[in-house]
């Protein structure tokens, strides 16, 4: 068993607290939630982030709201659903969110005590994060040569998943089972996940990450002799187009170009069964003052246009295989995730 470098958040008491994952790694701060609506502003203000882990947040900002309206001796259910479409307005693009809070409010179905079905779902949310992430980096780790030299993007580890991660998963299992690897994470401006989250995780971990800028991407493959990218995903439609971090499409053109393997690494809760392609994909958009400043510094002039999308979508066809907790699903990536999904 690997023990977590770091947890995102912690339920005691009837209360959650996050760890606010805008002060890593300078500080450690927790922040107290004890409603729904305290969640999505956590969830919004990306004071936690990542796919995975928001849904599993969102699960217990519904519960702490069933809490908090009975304690008002006004609990319904109309209100729970309110809370439900706050939660998922928070973040568009991640598709886990939609999924998990869709299960909590499944929990309530034939429940004459929903405070405790939803305790109990979100509950179960967390401890399956543990199990799904540890069999998708097995499964990742085994797809990861030894000598591999490995390019990733944003933060995919605990802090994205409450559990092992997905592609950072699957590469802290290959450095666990003795492989000899080289980690090149991409800093991920413009809220910098890779600098402050991924090569924290990674050297916590005491495993060897080099940092560099994004536009260092493509020189780096050739420089550095980078064998595989991998990647996360927030929503991956029927054909494989897969949405992540903003510059993943980047990695993937170049990727193509340089004869490099592309994989992202993601849950089946990852899939959107409702989409057959990723034109479809709603695509965030954040705050301009994200690419504006860097921390309280501004850096253009002010009043500078902006263009700030939080994702992108790689087109199946630049996508070498999606690596799952189910195993890989290899291309053709439409027929294949169909069947996938089936079983
Ligand atoms: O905007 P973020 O930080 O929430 O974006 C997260 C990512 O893009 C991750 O790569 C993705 O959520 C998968 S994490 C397991």
């Amino acid at each position: 068993m690997i023990e977590l470098p770091v947890q995102p958040f912690r339920f005691r008491k009837g209360k959650l607290y996050l760890l606010d994952q805008r002060l890593l790694p300078q500080q450690k701060v927790w922040v107290e939630c004890s409603s729904a609506l305290d969640v999505f502003y956590a969830i919004r203000q990306m004071v936690v982030r990542g796919a995975p882990v928001i849904g599993t947040v969102a699960a217990y900002g519904l519960y702490l709201e069933a809490r908090r309206q009975k304690r008002e001796g006004k609990l319904t259910k109309e209100k729970i659903q309110k809370a439900a479409a706050l939660l998922l307005s928070a973040r568009p693009t991640a598709v886990n969110l939609a999924w998990a809070v869709e299960r909590s409010l499944k929990a309530l179905e034939g429940s004459d005590d929903w405070m405790e079905a939803l305790l109990e779902e979100a509950r179960r949310q967390e401890e399956e994060n543990i199990a799904w992430t540890e069999k998708i980096s097995l499964i990742g780790a085994e797809i990861i040569p030894d000598n591999a030299k490995i390019l990733t993007i944003c933060n995919t580890g605990p802090l994205a998943t409450g559990g092992y991660g997905t592609a950072l998963g699957a590469i802290i299992f290959a450095w666990n089972q003795g492989k000899k690897l080289e980690i090149y994470a991409c800093e991920t401006r413009p809220y910098l996940q890779g600098a402050r989250l991924t090569a924290w995780e990674l050297k916590q971990l005491k495993i060897p990450v080099t940092l560099i800028t994004d536009g260092m991407a493509a020189w780096t493959m050739e420089k550095k002799g980078i064998n595989l990218v991998l990647v996360g995903a927030d929503r991956i439609a029927l054909n494989g187009d897969t949405a992540n971090k903003i510059g993943t499409l980047g990695l993937a053109i170049l990727a193509h170009h340089f004869g490099i393997p592309f994989y992202p690494v993601a849950p089946l809760s990852s899939f959107d069964r409702n989409l057959s392609s990723g034109k479809e994909i709603a695509i965030e958009e954040r705050d301009p003052r994200e690419v504006l400043f860097i921390g309280n510094t501004p850096i253009a002039p002010q009043g500078t246009k902006v263009f700030n999308p939080a994702f992108d979508v790689t087109p199946s066809k630049l996508i070498t295989g999606i690596i799952t907790e189910e195993g890989l699903i290899s291309q053709p990536l439409e027929k294949n995730i169909r069947e996938a999904l089936k079983r």
